[in-house]
């Protein structure tokens, strides 16, 4: 069922003209910055002179958002096609092993998120890039669920266009209200399949590398609400005297359609309902995220603006229907507890003046993957696009074969190689 489909019915995806085919008469200008933005290492791109002729193979995608203030696509209703854990060592596991369970707080939790931060913290090392490894685990623990098509000479194609994490397409959703901060996304055509993996930019690095102990306190906080809100077991209650460790996770990996483009995506999941009634996954899943108390009109204007933007995409994503939200105090200190309904965030922000839409977010990233598989033409593990965007600019592409951005690890392309049937332990 089509669940989150345009309700105009005068309305057809396929009869509009996308963003992408009106700005092509920028792609002069867009030449330049990909000059630019390309590294030294890059060779060029063959059929950049056909790109001059065939505004089709233009290397460039404008963010502007009134260029995608058209009708909501097609976003089917997210289906878990599995799941997978990180214990604390951050070792994989293709089960629900760290699934938590929500606990309801009292009104006035008063809960204390500074608590434990100095003495029983363990913090993910951020500096390892882990790429998309989880998700090519499951993904080979799980290619029977995802292969229909089996030939010879495609022995094992994935039934997918993309694979991907989830915070990478909420990062694409965001992009046309992004003023920030810009990112960089690695994809590599392989056996039929595009993969898309993030790459950390000098900025971001930068930002990471130089974190003021008070940034790296109040990351922490969002962790330690967690642990206040959930239990290990459905009959357990809350640990908050045990200690934060960031490593853990429970992935959701779900497959959607967005218009054409078919998606299987991997999440971090915070929680679910512990009913044993409630409804299946992902509908049965809880966001957990802490944000500064609100005193002013003002200041819940800017959490419709600008929070709600995020929330709304890192949840509508994976079809999470609801957002705990816990305010805090200067302190640290959670004073109220309030739920949003991912469904009722446009109604919320309707009379906001100058706000954010999710069509827009959601035609952005549509767009932006017909761009992807319009560049990505070439089937090759070792070959990656990388696709680059800064605020205020448009979204430019270099190609690199047998670089340092190359991320679809040997484990992979080899397993991938051989028939699931033939399969054997080494
Ligand atoms: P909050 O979002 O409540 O601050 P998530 O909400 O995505 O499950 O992430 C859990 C917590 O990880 C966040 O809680 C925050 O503490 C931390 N976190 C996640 N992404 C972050 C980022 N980009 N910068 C800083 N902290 C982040
Ligand atoms: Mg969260």
């Amino acid at each position: 069922m089509d669940h989150y489909r345009s309700r105009s019915p005068n309305s057809s995806y396929h009869s509009r003209h996308s963003a992408y085919d009106r700005e092509r008469g920028d792609r002069g200008r867009n030449r330049c910055e990909n000059q630019r933005l390309r590294p030294n290492n890059h060779r060029q791109h063959q059929s950049e002179l056909a790109a001059e002729k065939n505004p089709q193979n233009s290397r460039a995608l404008s963010t502007r958002r009134e260029l995608y203030e058209r009708d909501f696509p097609v976003y089917k209703q997210p289906v878990e096609v599995g799941n997978f854990s990180l214990d604390s060592e951050r070792r994989f596991f293709n089960d629900s092993r760290q699934m938590r369970y929500y606990v309801e707080p009292d009104r006035n939790p008063n809960f204390n998120l500074r608590d434990g931060y100095k003495d029983r913290f363990i913090k993910r090392d951020d500096s390892v890039k882990e790429k998309l490894s989880h998700i090519l685990r499951w993904v080979i623990a799980n290619r029977s669920k995802l292969t229909t098509r089996m030939t010879t000479a495609s022995p094992c194609a994935l039934d997918v266009d993309f694979v991907t994490w989830r915070g990478h397409l909420t990062k694409l959703l965001t992009t046309p209200y992004e003023t920030r901060e810009g990112w960089m996304l690695a994809a590599t055509k392989f056996r039929g399949t595009i993969y898309i993996s993030e790459v950390e930019t000098e900025a971001a690095q930068r930002e990471r590398e130089n974190r003021t102990e008070r940034h790296e306190e109040m990351m922490y906080w969002g962790y330690k609400f967690e642990q206040y809100m959930c239990a290990d077991n459905v009959h357990s209650a809350p640990d908050p005297d045990g200690v934060v460790n960031t490593n853990e996770a429970f992935c959701t990996v779900v497959q959607t359609r967005l218009a054409d483009h078919r998606l299987l995506f991997s999440g971090e999941v915070d929680c679910r309902d512990k009913d044993p009634s409630a409804p299946a996954p992902p509908t049965c899943y809880i966001e957990l995220k802490t944000s500064a108390e609100i005193c002013t009109p003002k200041q819940r204007s800017n959490l419709h603006r600008f929070k709600l933007l995020k929330w709304w995409a890192q949840s509508f994503l994976p079809g999470v229907p609801r957002v705990v939200a816990g305010f805090r105090d200067h302190e640290g200190v959670v004073v109220s507890v309030e739920t949003f309904h991912i469904s009722k965030i446009s109604q919320l922000i309707k009379n906001e003046y100058n706000c954010w839409r999710p069509t827009v977010c959601m035609n952005f990233c549509c767009d932006f993957l017909s761009f992807v598989k319009r560049a990505v033409t070439e089937d090759s593990h070792s070959v990656v696009y990388l696709f680059s965007w800064e605020p205020h600019k448009d979204v430019t592409y270099s190609v690199h074969r047998d670089s340092q951005y190359s991320f679809l690890p040997h484990w992979f392309i080899d397993e991938m190689s051989t028939r699931p049937d033939s399969h054997h332990q080494s």
